[in-house]
């Protein structure tokens, strides 16, 4: 099984482009609703929690991980590769969502490029230190917009407009022209008509979905001993770690259709 791990169900719009490129894999997907959103937290704390559902997903049997999350990708990948994976689980991977989205952006030779991204994402700065070593001529404008997944998470989405237009507006004024855009938050896939209202006409926007699709059967190419591991048959999992009537409303919006969910407890 392949394994996907967020704070919460913005992870799903990432889920849903892999299952369209990867359809014959079985999956299981783990939001730890309990805790999300974990874009303000410290990085200490947001590590801790991704051990925490990464060794759940291990537990129920998945031998790849991805972080479905930009927060969690850019806080806790690296850490997490190189020194908790080796020791606990050096059989198993755990990949991320934040390197795809790089390794495209970084080979169009950009001069500018602007991120959307949570606080957390925005202040370990990883998105720019990981694709200046790809382009090193690029400069990355960050915008954090710590108001934007609590406004999709509570579904207040009368704010939406005004405050996507103070992000874009925000980061006009600290690049203009920019020549790329990234939404680097899971939760800003389904919001993203709203961004390129109030963004400059015909900029490029970077479908994070599509090409950690696209990146990840690259890998799974790359390592058929790997592959075979996984080719379970189809079938899908969803774990939660706090179900209500307001988490499966999250989990539809996301996702696009209704799931069953089974609830887990972590730490
Ligand atoms: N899913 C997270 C991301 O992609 C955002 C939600 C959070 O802050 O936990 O950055």
């Amino acid at each position: 099984m392949i394994g996907f791990f967020d704070s919460g169900f913005g992870g799903l719009t990432i889920l849903k482009e892999v299952e369209k490129t990867l359809p014959n894999f079985s999956y299981i997907y783990l939001g730890d609703n309990a805790r999300a959103p974990y874009g303000g937290h410290s990085q200490e704390i947001i590590y801790q929690y991704i051990i925490e559902g990464v060794e759940e997903l291990f537990r129920q049997g998945a031998k790849l991980v991805i972080l479905a999350c930009n927060t969690a990708s850019a806080v806790a990948l690296k850490k997490l590769q190189q020194e908790w994976l080796p020791l606990h689980y050096p059989d198993r991977r755990v990949l991320g969502i934040f390197n795809p989205i790089v390794e495209e952006a970084g080979a169009h030779n950009f001069k500018t490029i602007g991120l959307f991204a949570t606080q957390a994402t925005v202040e370990s700065e990883a998105f720019i230190r990981e694709i200046v070593k790809i382009d090193m001529d690029v400069t990355v404008f960050q915008q954090a917009c710590p108001l934007l997944v609590p406004i999709i998470e509570t579904g207040n989405f009368d704010q939406l407009e005004s405050v996507v237009q103070k992000y874009a507006q925000e980061l006009s004024e600290k690049s203009n022209p920019m020549d790329a855009i990234i939404l680097g938050c899971t939760h800003y896939a389904i919001v993203a008509k709203t961004f390129r209202k109030y963004l400059p006409a015909g900029i490029k926007i970077f479908s994070q979905g599509e090409i950690v699709a696209k990146k990840l059967k690259e890998y799974l190419d790359r390592h058929p001993e790997f592959k075979g591991k996984l080719k379970e048959g189809e079938k899908k999992i969803f774990l939660t770690t706090e179900n209500s009537p307001h988490v499966q409303v999250l989990a539809e919006l996301f996702y696009g259709e209704k799931i069953d969910l089974f609830v887990v407890s972590l730490s």
